[in-house]
């Protein structure tokens, strides 16, 4: 089986072309950070455009890339939310349309689905296992039991720990995406120079708040405590130490309300690509006896093989979409219908 998958939920033309026995035979995105850059964040209005003015591009060079006509694909999965309804759209109409006149089953993915089973593809994870999924837009703790089951354990009650990365970079003119930047100047900086607020840290559950810790780093900032590169490495370092502790007394809390038999940890979302939070959350893995996996750089960030695999985990349960689904700006994965 052949899997053409689509991502155009954010600001990542994305499409991969994936098969049945894991093997990724294309890779291709088309970021528009530059194009973004400018505004701090991504502007939905120009993302949407951009997916418009670039997808069937992206789709020809994952078919090149993979070296296989398109009649060879036996099935096409797109993501059809959550994210800016604009681009999910585009990505839902193109699937729509090459499913159709190929005659192809059609397969809605839920954006937050493709990060959560990315592990199974690239490190054979098996169910059930716990998942916490850090994105700029999402940042949930999860039971993971099967394709189409998930159990919240806790969530974010305001921003999300990329978000938080990304509004802190921005309060200190980096460039977006803020996470990289904030990684990257942390390595210079004095983690304990800057005193910063770890909230939730030492109460029950598993729920995240990282506002109240960026509107700390901002009123840093904006007293004028923050001049130059030394200054700026470490309130990076500072902010970065402060998010760690909050994730580890998190998955802390997490390992510790779980009953069921699991033997793996997945890292999941843009943040997973931070080294720094890995290792810490590798060393509370390694404590309590669970393996830590976080997929590859490559496949943590948007991209569109995560969700050709999605697409083939449900195409394996006999699952596929109807041409008439309609693209969900909001998707929670607690209302995703498992088997
Ligand atoms: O999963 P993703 O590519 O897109 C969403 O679905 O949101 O995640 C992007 C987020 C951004 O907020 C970005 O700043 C963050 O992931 N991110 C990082 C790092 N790389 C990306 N955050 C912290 N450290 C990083 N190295
Ligand atoms: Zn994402």
């Amino acid at each position: 089986m052949i899997v053409l998958g689509i991502e155009t939920s954010c600001d990542e033309t994305a499409a991969a072309i994936v098969t049945l026995d894991k093997r990724i035979l294309a890779n291709v995105i088309h970021t528009q950070v530059d194009d973004h850059q400018p505004y701090g964040g991504v502007v939905p209005e120009i993302a949407a455009r951009n997916h418009l003015a670039y997808l069937d591009r992206v789709i020809q060079k994952a078919l090149m890339e993979a070296a296989i006509h398109i009649d060879q694909i036996d099935a096409i999965a797109v993501t059809a939310g959550p994210g800016l309804i604009g681009g999910v759209m585009v990505g839902v109409m193109a699937a729509k349309v090459i499913a159709a006149s190929l005659a192809k089953p059609f397969v809605a993915v839920n954006h937050l689905e493709g990060h959560a089973l990315t592990a199974r593809l690239s490190n054979n994870v098996e169910f059930p296992f716990l998942l916490m999924l850090m994105s700029g837009g999402h940042c949930q703790i999860l039971m993971v039991s099967g394709v189409g089951h998930y159990e919240v354990l806790g969530q974010t009650i305001d921003d999300a720990a990329g978000e938080a990365f990304d509004k802190v970079a921005k309060s200190l003119d980096l460039d977006y995406p803020g996470g990289p930047q904030v990684e990257k100047l942390a390595l210079q900086g004095d983690p304990k120079r800057f005193v910063l607020p770890r909230p939730l840290k030492g109460r029950g559950g598993c729920d995240f708040s990282f506002a109240g810790l960026k509107t700390a780093a901002r009123n840093i900032i904006m007293a004028g405590e923050v001049q130059t590169d030394q200054d700026k490495a470490d309130l990076c370092a500072g902010f970065q130490e402060a998010v760690k502790d909050c994730l580890v007394d998190r998955l802390k809390n997490a390992l510790a309300m779980i009953s069921i038999e699991f033997s793996t940890v997945v890292l999941a979302g843009g943040v997973a690509a931070n080294q720094y939070l890995r290792s810490a959350l590798t060393e509370v893995c390694q404590s309590a006896h669970k393996e830590f996996v976080a997929p590859p750089l490559k496949l943590c960030t948007d991209n569109a093989v995560m969700i050709a695999w999605a697409g083939i985990e449900q195409l394996r349960l006999g699952k596929s979409s109807p041409l008439d689904f309609q693209p969900r700006p909001r998707w929670p994965l607690s209302e995703l219908k498992g088997n």
